[in-house]
C-alpha cells in the first residue's frame, strides 16, 4: 500500500513579534504577524524600507528568535538555522577560494557526504540553474547573474523545504534581472519548494508570485494578502495586462500607507482607468 506523503514546506506564523536591539535601543521590528503559507507556494513580500522584511526572513531562517508568538514549518517550531531553510541574499556570499562546484557542494560536505556523491548532486543542480560547464570556475570569474545562480544552487542542493530570498536580484541590471526571474520560475516548476521572496519591486512581485503579502511601515504587520492567479508559465507580456496594472496601482498605494490613515482598498474590477484616483509618486 502506498502512503501519500504530504508536501513539505508549510509555514505557520501566529502572532509573531520580533524585537531587535538591546536595552534602551530595543524596538519591535515585526509585530503581531499572522500568516499561513501552503507547501510549495511562491510568496512575495513587499513593504517599505525598514518595515521588517529581512527580519521576518531572518526568523524563518532561524537566525532570529521571536519575542512572542510562534513560527512553525511543517508543524515543527523553528529554533535555529537549518539547511532545510536556505537563504539567498542580494550580494553573493560565495567562498572566493572555492570553485563553483565546491561552493555548491559545501553544505553536503558539512553533512558528511562523500566527494563523488556531493559532486554528482552539485553538478545536477548546476545544470538545473543553467550553469553546466561552469563547475570549475571561480566565483570572481562569473557575472552577477551567474553568481546568484550559484547562490540558488547552493541552497537547492540541500533539497530545502523553504527557499528564502532577500531581494536576490536587487543588484542586477534590468535585463539580467528579468532573465533571472524567468529562470527562477522555471527552476521552481521543477523543484516545488516553498519560496518566500522579499522585494521592493512591485512588477517583480506581481510577475513571480502566487500570493503577495504587503507589510506596513515599521513595526511590520501584513496589511494586504493578494492571490495572483495569472496563468503560468508567465511571460513578460503579463506586465501590460490590465489586471496587472490594477494590482500594481493598488500596491503603490499600499506602499505609501502610513499608520492612522485609511488602508487602501483594491478598486473593484471593471472600473475605467480614468475614474480611478490618480496616484502621485
Ligand atoms: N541588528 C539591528 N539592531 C537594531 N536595528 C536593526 C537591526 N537590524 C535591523 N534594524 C532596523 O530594524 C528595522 C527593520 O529592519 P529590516 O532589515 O528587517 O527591514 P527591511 O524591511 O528588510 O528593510 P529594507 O527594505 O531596507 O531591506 C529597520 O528600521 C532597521 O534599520
Ligand atoms: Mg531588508
Amino acid at each position: 500500500m502506498s502512503v501519500m506523503q504530504a508536501p513539505e514546506g508549510r509555514i505557520d506564523i501566529r502572532q509573531l513579534s520580533i524585537v531587535l536591539g538591546t536595552g534602551a535601543q530595543a524596538f519591535e521590528a515585526v509585530q503581531g504577524l499572522d500568516c499561513q503559507i501552503e507547501a510549495g507556494q511562491f510568496v512575495c513580500v513587499l513593504g517599505p524600507s525598514g518595515c521588517g522584511k529581512s527580519t521576518l526572513l531572518g526568523a524563518l531562517a532561524g537566525h532570529l528568535q521571536p519575542r512572542t508568538g510562534t513560527l512553525d514549518v511543517d508543524g515543527v517550531s523553528v529554533s535555529g538555522p537549518s539547511p532545510q531553510r536556505g537563504m539567498v541574499f542580494q550580494q553573493h556570499t560565495l567562498f572566493p577560494w572555492r570553485s563553483v562546484r565546491d561552493n555548491v557542494a559545501f553544505g553536503l560536505k558539512m553533512r558528511g557526504l562523500g566527494k563523488a556523491e556531493r559532486y554528482r548532486a552539485a553538478d545536477e543542480i548546476l545544470a538545473l540553474v543553467g550553469l553546466e560547464g561552469f563547475a570549475g570556475h571561480w566565483p570572481d570569474q562569473l557575472f552577477g547573474g551567474m553568481q546568484q545562480r550559484v547562490e540558488i544552487a547552493r541552497v537547492l542542493v540541500n533539497r530545502p523545504r523553504l527557499l528564502l530570498m532577500d531581494e536576490p536580484f536587487g543588484a542586477l541590471d534590468a535585463l539580467t534581472r528579468l532573465r533571472m526571474q524567468e529562470l527562477l520560475l522555471d527552476i521552481w516548476t521543477r523543484i516545488r519548494t516553498t519560496v518566500v521572496f522579499v522585494t521592493h519591486d512591485i512588477d517583480e512581485a506581481l510577475f513571480l508570485a502566487d500570493r503577495l503579502l504587503v507589510m506596513s511601515p515599521r513595526p511590520g504587520r501584513i496589511i494586504e494578502d493578494l492571490r495572483l492567479d495569472f496563468a503560468r508559465p508567465r511571460t513578460t507580456e503579463l506586465v501590460t495586462h490590465p489586471e496587472f496594472t490594477r494590482l500594481k496601482r493598488h500596491c503603490l498605494e499600499l506602499l505609501h500607507y502610513a499608520e492612522g490613515r485609511q488602508l487602501p482598498r483594491l478598486n473593484p474590477l471593471g472600473l475605467p482607468e480614468t475614474s480611478l484616483p490618480r496616484f502621485a509618486l
